[in-house]
């Protein structure tokens, strides 16, 4: 059975493109057949596809924007019949009209998040966006978000998981700031296809992506009394107010919603 799988953030750079080619990735080294499909005029996706070396097992690139410049390879606009999953990244900026298109049908949504400030803020419009426009209902276990380019440790990193918790949307990985992501991009493969020893922890932050992904696991919605986001005792207000520029009981989700 087919499986769409959307990443969407209109806000620009939080990992769309990284992560819409490593699942790809992660799929086609599965023997899953696969079609990435590129939304974006900027063609990232399909240029990664054109980077990627020909021993790679095969992703289907689709590109639905019009223009295609200095892209060489040939992207068919139609599925192959025997194509399993479907990951669509989308562009930033993406229009409201847009955003319910592109998410209409989708069996799973993934909003990438920075751990800054402006990312944060971003990310409580975009899904209110999910949630009012596209009517994407939190009880249908479509949409995750996945805290991306995190060091850990930091108070902005440990803001933006109490910010995630207070959202009652369920984090589908934490994915660390790392090496392996810019190499990807570079050289048209997914961490999963690169030497396993290493790139050991970032293998192990994608399975609880895939878990999600794949229905395995129970959505975890985080819990914000855990150790991890408490193990140092921090100063809230500042905290509060390095992050979000006001006290946290004004940075609350959209009412609503
Ligand atoms: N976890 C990560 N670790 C290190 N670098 C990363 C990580 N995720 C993304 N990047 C890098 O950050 C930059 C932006 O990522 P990416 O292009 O995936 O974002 P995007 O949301 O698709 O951007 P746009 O909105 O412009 O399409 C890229 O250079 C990418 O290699
Ligand atoms: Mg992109």
């Amino acid at each position: 059975m087919v499986r769409k799988i959307v990443l969407l953030n209109p806000k620009g750079g939080t990992g769309k493109t990284t992560i819409a080619t490593n699942l790809a990735a992660y799929y086609a080294s599965q023997g899953v057949p696969t079609a990435l499909t590129d939304t974006d005029p900027q063609g990232s996706c399909s240029r990664w596809l054109v980077k990627r070396p020909e021993a790679n097992p095969e992703i289907h690139g689709i590109a639905t924007y019009k223009e295609q410049t200095g892209i060489t390879r040939s992207f068919a606009m139609r599925l192959p019949e025997d194509v399993e999953r479907v990951i669509v990244d989308t562009p930033a900026a993406l229009p409201i009209h847009k955003l319910i298109e592109e998410t209409r049908g989708a069996d799973k949504i993934l909003v990438p998040v920075l751990p800054s400030e402006i990312d944060i803020h971003a990310a409580t419009r975009c899904i209110a966006d999910l949630l009012l426009q596209a009517k994407v209902h939190p009880d249908d276990n479509r949409l995750a978000v996945v805290a991306n380019r995190v060091k850990p440790n930091t108070l902005v990193f440990k803001s933006l998981m109490r910010f995630l918790g207070s959202l009652g949307i369920p984090v589908a990985a934490v994915l660390r700031d790392s090496q392996a992501y810019i190499r990807s991009a570079e050289l048209g493969i997914g961490v999963h296809e690169m030497q396993p020893s290493r790139v050991r922890r970032d293998l192990e932050q994608w399975e609880t992506l895939i878990d999600w992904v794949e229905n395995r696991k129970e959505p975890s919605v985080l819990d914000l009394n855990s150790e991890d986001l408490n193990r140092e005792e921090l100063d809230k207000e500042q905290v509060d107010a390095e992050v979000y520029g006001v006290p946290a009981r004004d940075a609350q989700f959209p009412q609503g919603t």
